[in-house]
């Protein structure tokens, strides 16, 4: 478990991360989402005792990480931004060099690689030297090496970034299937990313969170209201007068024009449900219904909202 309470830090003058509060339990992943600069990296270097802050306590399974370092990185995997390797070593070399480094006694150092190897798929790499890896299988190491001592708990800085489309789906699963058992934090700016992975998602903005839920009680905040989709076939200036007409209704949107049928995206006020009211109306004018479904807004359009209504009202 990991407990975060009101963390700040500072470069100079730059507020990397203000006042940041959150909980993880084990078993959950949690996914930091925020844009260049936001704070994932600070927040994620101070968790694993490589940086201190400013202010604020935090512990990983009970542990504080200030008053106990040592005891909270036994407990931690980090897969550090830019996965920094030692190029010149062999993939072998390297596990039983982390390893060495995280104190495995001497005779589980085989049975551990074995494991992690397994996990990471490094089966037809482990004879190869790190320079001769590609990206993926560079990523797929430093997630070996973050393993191998089998943490509690994974902090994992853009676990998927610089992959190609199969990499990432593999690296995706392979974080889920951990995940299950310990507690992890990923950071990424790839929205997908964390609605794919994530149970639980913090949008960061300029150090601050500015939004949390699980990936489908972001997408409802950003909602407010609701929007859906209709086609319809009939007049278009009557479609558009007699829509405007519907109580209920705070938005419309002309989406486009595809034979004769007019698509549209209506915005009500509150969570009503605009779609009975138009369906009545066209069957009672004579138009023709010929698609009504319920839009769902995507992680993307909560991120924007979230992060450049937070920019607008802080300059600088
Ligand atoms: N070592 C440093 N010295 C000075 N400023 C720093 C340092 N590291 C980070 N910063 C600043 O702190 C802020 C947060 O940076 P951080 O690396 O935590 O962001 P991030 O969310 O990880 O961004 P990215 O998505 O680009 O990795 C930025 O304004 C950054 O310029
Ligand atoms: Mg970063």
């Amino acid at each position: 478990m990991i407990e975060v309470k009101n963390i700040s830090k500072s470069y100079g003058t730059t507020k990397a991360v203000r006042d940041i509060s959150f909980r993880v339990e084990k078993g959950d992943v949690l996914g930091f989402l925020g844009p260049n600069g936001a704070g994932k990296s600070t927040t994620m270097r101070i968790l694993t005792c490589y940086l201190t802050a400013d202010s604020g306590t935090a512990s990983i399974s009970g542990f504080d990480i200030f008053t106990n370092p040592l005891e909270v990185r036994k407990r931690i995997g980090y897969l550090p931004e830019n996965n920094p390797l030692y190029m010149e070593m062999g993939v072998l070399e390297h596990l039983k060099f982390i390893a060495r480094m995280r104190k495995i006694p001497g005779q589980s150092v085989k049975t551990k690689i074995e494991q992690v190897m397994d996990i990471c798929g490094l089966e037809e790499i482990i004879s190869k030297d790190i320079s001769e890896l590609s990206k993926g299988f560079r990523q797929r190491l430093g997630l070996a090496h973050a393993l191998i001592h089998d943490p509690e708990v994974l902090i994992l800085d853009e676990p998927t970034i610089g992959l190609d489309p199969y990499q990432i789906i593999e690296i995706r699963n392979l974080i889920k299937s951990i995940g299950r058992e310990k507690t992890v934090i990923l950071s990424s700016h790839i929205l997908p990313e964390v609605s794919a992975t994530c149970d639980r998602v913090l949008i960061i903005n300029r150090g601050e969170i500015v939004g949390s839920g699980t990936p489908l009680e972001l997408a409802s905040i950003a909602q407010g209201g609701q929007k859906i989709i209709a086609g319809i076939r009939g007049p278009f200036e009557e479609i558009i007068s007699k829509l405007k007409k519907m109580e209920k209704l705070s938005d419309i949107k002309h989406l486009g024009e595809n034979n004769g049928i007019n698509q549209f995206e209506l915005s009500s006020k509150s969570a009503a449900d605009l779609s009975e009211e138009v369906f009545f109306l066209v069957a009672g004018s004579g138009w023709s219904l010929t698609e009504l479904f319920r839009k769902t807004i995507n992680l993307e359009e909560v991120f924007l909202d979230l992060t450049t209504k937070e920019a607008r009202g802080k300059p600088g």
